[in-house]
């Protein structure tokens, strides 16, 4: 047998029928914010994710050559894809909401949390440079999580790139991105490899060190001016943290209160340009549940055009993990399921009828056709989910009463075909 290739995944029925649910979870809550739906190719221009989305997940893609030599790849993320749709409709009224889930392919090592490919949820919001924005992209992150039952169980980092860059600077950094790039890295390096390639950044061990202690606290949202003022007096970011908190009071507003500062949250992506942010179970214990910022420069870069723009992705590997640990990984009762299972040759038309009859009504009612062993028959509708099996033999096509049967408890009744639902 061919096997899978690594870092990829199957889904059967079982787990299927709960991702199910829970996209539907995540285009609820997006509905719920007023956003629209979007979607675009799986496969894309290579020339689209180049420069814009920086030296590491550029070494990720799944590219090649196609057959009519153009490089293309596969879509590592949806944000260049979502801002080429809009800058190739240049009337569309702004500001514009958008949402989409889309698979992605990155050539990761995979691991718990991480595969070569998975589904995303973004949600982007475009022309309006507001706090307000930024809060209703958390907000709907935040709402989508507590929908799915995770209240309290989750933290949402957030910080300012602009912020990070006037520290940066006013500590004579060499190279913003590859001084971005170090910081990123907090919780996968040690203190002394932070140190060290702080340093070599910034040219100062002693300014590494500074800049070590100022990332390796999380404080309230509402401490972030006064703990940024206290290690950099100077560097004037009033502004940026006035956004910050015009952002989190929005959300707090709205009850999405886990907000802390992270100043270790600066997001690998280069084109974030304002605030970013990042959702983590409470423990701290899996990678980020979802990511996302402010980027109002990217659709200059693809497009030619200037749009603010602000979103966040979440990705489904890291909330399976989550919603697993938490029991929360069920599949949830719905409406009752049916399979007629027809056990004589003579009861076939009346069985269809039957079918026909209840889908006719809504009713959801499939047919199970082998004719031979009844048993076998209810195991199968059993394992497939079904609520009941209707028994449709001689009897029952005589009578014109269908005998319904309880697949979970085994009860067993005659019906009237119309009280069936
Ligand atoms: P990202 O941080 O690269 O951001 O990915 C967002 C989320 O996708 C992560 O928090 C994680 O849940 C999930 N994810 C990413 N890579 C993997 C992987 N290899 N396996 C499993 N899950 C993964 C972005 O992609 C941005 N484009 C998000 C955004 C939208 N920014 C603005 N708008």
């Amino acid at each position: 047998m061919i096997e899978r290739l690594k870092g990829f995944r199957d889904f059967y029925p079982e787990d299927m029928i709960v991702r199910e649910q829970i996209f539907s979870t995540m285009r609820r809550s997006a509905k719920l914010f007023g956003f629209m739906p979007i979607d675009y190719p799986s496969l894309e221009s290579m020339e689209l994710f180049r420069t814009k989305s920086g030296e590491e997940l550029l070494s990720q893609t799944y590219s090649f050559t196609d057959r009519g030599k153009r490089e293309v790849t596969l879509i590592p993320e949806a944000t260049p894809s979502t801002v080429r749709l809009l800058g190739a409709k240049k009337n569309i009224p702004k500001p514009v909401k958008w949402y989409c889930i889309p698979k992605l392919w990155r050539y990761e090592e995979p691991q718990s949390g991480r595969t070569r490919e998975h589904s995303q949820f973004n949600a982007d919001i475009f022309g309006d440079a507001s706090p307000i924005a930024d809060a209703e992209i958390i907000g709907l992150a935040c709402e989508t999580l507590n929908s799915l039952g995770l209240k309290g169980s989750f933290e949402v980092r957030i910080n300012h790139r602009q912020i990070m860059e006037r520290i940066l600077n006013s500590m004579g950094t060499r190279n913003i991105t590859e001084g971005l790039n170090i910081i990123d890295r907090f919780r996968k390096e040690t203190r002394e490899r932070m140190i060290e390639n702080l340093a070599g950044n910034l040219g100062s061990k002693e300014n590494a060190e500074i800049l070590m202690s100022f990332i390796s606290e999380k404080v309230p949202a509402s401490g972030a001016d006064d703990r940024i003022r206290e290690f950099f007096p100077n560097i004037h970011s009033e502004k940026f943290s006035e956004n910050m908190s015009e952002t989190v009071s929005a959300l707090e507003s709205w009850d999405y209160s886990d907000i802390v500062f992270d100043p270790a949250t600066v997001r690998g992506l280069t084109y974030y340009t304002g605030i970013v942010f990042e959702g983590f179970d409470r423990e701290g214990r899996y990678r980020s549940i979802f990511g996302g910022g402010r980027y109002d420069n990217l659709s200059t870069l693809i497009t030619g055009q200037e749009m603010t723009a602000v979103g966040f992705g979440m990705g489904d590997a890291v909330l399976e993990n989550l919603l697993r640990e938490k029991n929360l990984w069920k599949i949830e009762t719905g409406p009752n399921r049916y399979v007629i299972i027809t056990i004589a040759d003579e009861a076939q038309k009346f069985s269809l009828k039957l079918a026909g009859y209840l889908r006719a009504r809504g009713i959801e009612a499939a047919t199970s056709n082998t004719h031979k062993n009844l048993s076998n028959s209810l195991r199968s509708a059993t394992a497939n989910w079904y609520t009941h099996a209707i028994i449709i033999g001689k009897k029952e096509m005589e009578s014109g009463k269908a005998t319904v049967r309880n697949l979970s408890t085994g009860e067993q009744k005659e019906m009237d075909t119309a009280d069936i639902n």
